[in-house]
């Protein structure tokens, strides 16, 4: 990649602003949030400006089927389908069961070693991504269910070869409850947490005193940059996320 893309655009509309510069190429960053919460969105519209600038994405998916998430983008300016053509975006549909199964062939082949080969598990052989999202962790992590440690080695052996490729990932994981928000919690996958660069939280707002909900994010961690520490909502729109940092919450709140 060039000189100038070592620092991430994300072109989502008022989050780039967050940052002292953005988020450094090559990052692998946790997008984290309850169900509905948004997630899938603030990473298609990240997809799409992303591969608009040039850079060659490829968006794994564990949960919604192809054309779903294509009709997520339908009223994005730019058609998914002309930037596949053009071969800098692939969206694939993945079986988080056949990869937990394929895991668990290579560890047994490779005995003791606990050294395995992703690469062919996951990323398609035809196509080298700068950028990966995963969407999500959640779901490959469920398919591994009752066996954490063949998970975890697979994480492991999987941001090593993000690194290696210096591929910048963004890699959803869905969170019962708020994880910065002071609960305390447990879960299977969090050995994630600590090999990630960054992470952005996104949360499902509730005004106490309206019973009205919300939309809200903030970056929690990132390695490498600045940014500000404040939570700042956002909406999604058929043009996908627009983010308000200059608009503080109002009101008594919970963030669910
Ligand atoms: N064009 C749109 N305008 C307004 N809201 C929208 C639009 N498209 C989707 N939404 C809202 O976005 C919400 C879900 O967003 P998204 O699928 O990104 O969340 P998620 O966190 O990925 O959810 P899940 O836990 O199901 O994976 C839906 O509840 C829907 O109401
Ligand atoms: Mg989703």
């Amino acid at each position: 990649m060039a000189e100038q893309s070592r620092i991430l655009k994300l072109g989502i509309h008022g989050f780039d602003g967050l940052f002292a510069t953005g988020i450094p190429s090559g990052s692998a960053v946790l997008v984290e949030g309850g169900p509905g919460s948004g997630k899938t969105n603030f990473c298609l519209t990240a997809l799409l400006s992303l591969c608009k600038q040039g850079h060659k994405c490829l968006y794994m998916s564990f949960e919604e089927p192809e054309p779903r998430l294509r009709e997520h983008l339908s009223g994005f300016s730019i058609k998914p389908e002309e930037l596949e053509k053009k071969g800098i975006l692939k969206i694939k549909r993945f079986n988080a069961l056949d990869i937990a199964r394929s895991v668990e062939a290579l560890l047994s082949e490779a005995k003791k070693e606990l050294l395995i080969d992703v690469q062919p598990v996951l990323i398609p052989t035809d196509f080298e991504p700068d950028i990966v999202f995963v969407d999500s962790l959640t779901s490959i992590s469920s398919a591994f269910s009752g066996e954490e440690y063949r998970f975890r080695i697979y994480m492991e052996q999987f941001f090593r070869y993000l690194e290696k490729n210096n591929i910048t990932s963004f890699l959803i994981r869905e969170v019962a409850h708020p994880t910065h928000t002071g609960d305390l919690f447990e879960e299977q996958g969090e050995a994630v947490s600590f090999l990630s660069d960054g992470i952005i939280a996104i949360y499902n707002t509730l005004y106490t005193d309206t019973g009205k909900r919300g939309r809200a994010l903030e970056v929690v961690k990132m390695r490498g940059t600045e940014f500000k520490r404040q939570i700042v909502e956002f909406e999604i729109t058929k043009e996908g996320l627009k983010v308000y940092a200059e608009r503080m919450l109002k009101g008594p709140y919970k963030l669910t």
